[in-house]
């Protein structure tokens, strides 16, 4: 019996349909080698009774385990992250007749969301046995494995691209990860990361080649529904996506929360992606159900430099069942928008997570958000690692 009351019943495979054991250690799909999700128990399970349950625990996004995969409470692996603030911005000059809300993800443990799904595929992994860890990382993915890490008394390597910044660098080694650097993009240091570790026994967190980091980012969708819920969900959530498991997180949360009878309506879900890396955008704007490799690629925003993102099927799903959207901004909407939430709103964002503050602008414009709409940027990491560079 799991003492963490987890309602974890098995994997599965969105594209091919097959089921697969959830005990032991899982990588891709066994048939196709696309990703695998976790599957629930939830029918005949009491989700209004957890609703009343959660709301006296712990302010960690360990709150919501039963429906996160670890097991055992001994494997739990946490920093307190979770539970994150949500701000009101007030007056936006850009889009005076929206309300502007942002979840302020800078506040996590190692200053980004990443933290949520390290803490959870740690923990996971950690009880399946692994023993070491690797993973590819534009910068904060690598900075909490390495805490995480840490944190479980096991060792990590980083595979970081060239450009990544210093201070992210840095924040590794301090946490005694060894960082291993080489490529431009992180698609190139995955690839190099796979052909170094291949046979050596270190289990690989790549985005969406576990199935647990997503699960961990689930809980931004749990949270943005246990706070907002109470005087009404947002219309939409505007959301940066570089790898994409942040939108494919959110959405799998609003759609168990849907089955357990806990909510109406979905909130339509944005994809914000730098213009020279819109991989995603590109694919919803031509009809695809997958996305192709964008050729070229630039950003001020190195956690959106992914060219050809794992699992984009699944991105698309997520931004299509919502019936959300996407919009591309160009690098000096990034960097301005990084100011204005700095003097405006006394906000400090990295420049992924200033994108969906740029993006909002033009997501008026296109009536994809209307006036008098409820809206929430998402915020996805500090701008600190950043102000060295600057
Ligand atoms: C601060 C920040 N925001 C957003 C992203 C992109 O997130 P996702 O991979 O969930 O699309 C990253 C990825 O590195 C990031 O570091
Ligand atoms: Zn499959």
């Amino acid at each position: 019996m799991s003492s963490t009351g987890s309602l974890l019943a098995h994997l599965e495979c969105r594209a091919c349909g097959i089921e697969v054991p959830a005990d032991r250690l899982a990588t891709v799909c066994p048939t196709c080698s696309g990703p695998l999700f976790a599957s629930y128990r939830l029918n005949h399970w009491n989700g209004r009774g957890w609703r009343e349950a959660i709301s006296g625990r712990a302010a960690t996004l360990w709150r919501y385990r039963e429906l996160l995969p670890v097991q055992s409470v001994k494997a739990i692996t946490t920093l307190g992250e979770g539970l994150t603030p949500i701000l009101a911005l007030g007056a936006v000059p850009e889009a005076k007749e929206i309300e502007v809300w942002l979840k302020d993800d800078g506040t996590m443990p190692t200053g980004s969301f990443k933290a949520r799904g390290m803490s959870v595929a740690v923990s996971r992994a950690r009880e399946l046995g692994v023993r070491r860890m690797y993973v590819p990382s534009a910068g904060n993915a690598g900075v909490a494995l390495a805490a995480y890490a840490a944190r479980a008394g096991l060792p990590a390597r980083v595979y970081l691209p060239q450009g990544t910044p210093a201070a992210m660098e840095r924040a590794c080694l301090g946490y005694g990860a060894e960082v291993v650097k080489g490529g431009s993009t992180i698609g190139e240091a995955g690839a190099s990361a796979r052909r170094i570790e291949s046979g050596g026994g270190a289990f690989d967190l790549s985005t969406l080649r576990e199935p647990y980091r997503a699960e961990g980012k689930k809980t931004m969708g749990f949270e943005i529904w246990e706070q907002m819920a109470p005087d009404g969900m947002p219309d939409a959530i505007v959301y940066p996506t570089g790898g994409g498991t942040g939108l494919v997180g959110m959405y799998r949360a609003f759609v168990q929360l849907q089955a357990l009878g806990l909510l109406e309506q979905l909130p339509r879900l944005y994809s914000v992606q730098p213009e020279n890396c819109a991989p995603i955008v590109r694919a919803l704007r031509d009809g695809k159900s997958q996305a192709t490799p964008w050729e070229g690629a630039k950003s001020a925003a190195p956690g959106l430099l992914v060219p050809a993102p794992f699992g984009s099927e699944r991105i698309l799903e997520a931004i299509r069942e919502s019936r959300g959207g996407g919009a591309t901004v160009a690098d000096h909407a990034i960097l301005e928008a990084v100011g204005h939430l700095a003097r405006r709103h006394g906000i400090s964002a990295s420049p992924e997570g200033a994108a969906p503050y740029a993006a909002l602008e033009i997501l008026l414009r296109e009536r994809a958000v209307r006036p008098g709409e409820r809206v929430l940027l998402y915020n996805t990491g500090s701008g600190i690692p950043f102000l060295s560079a600057s």
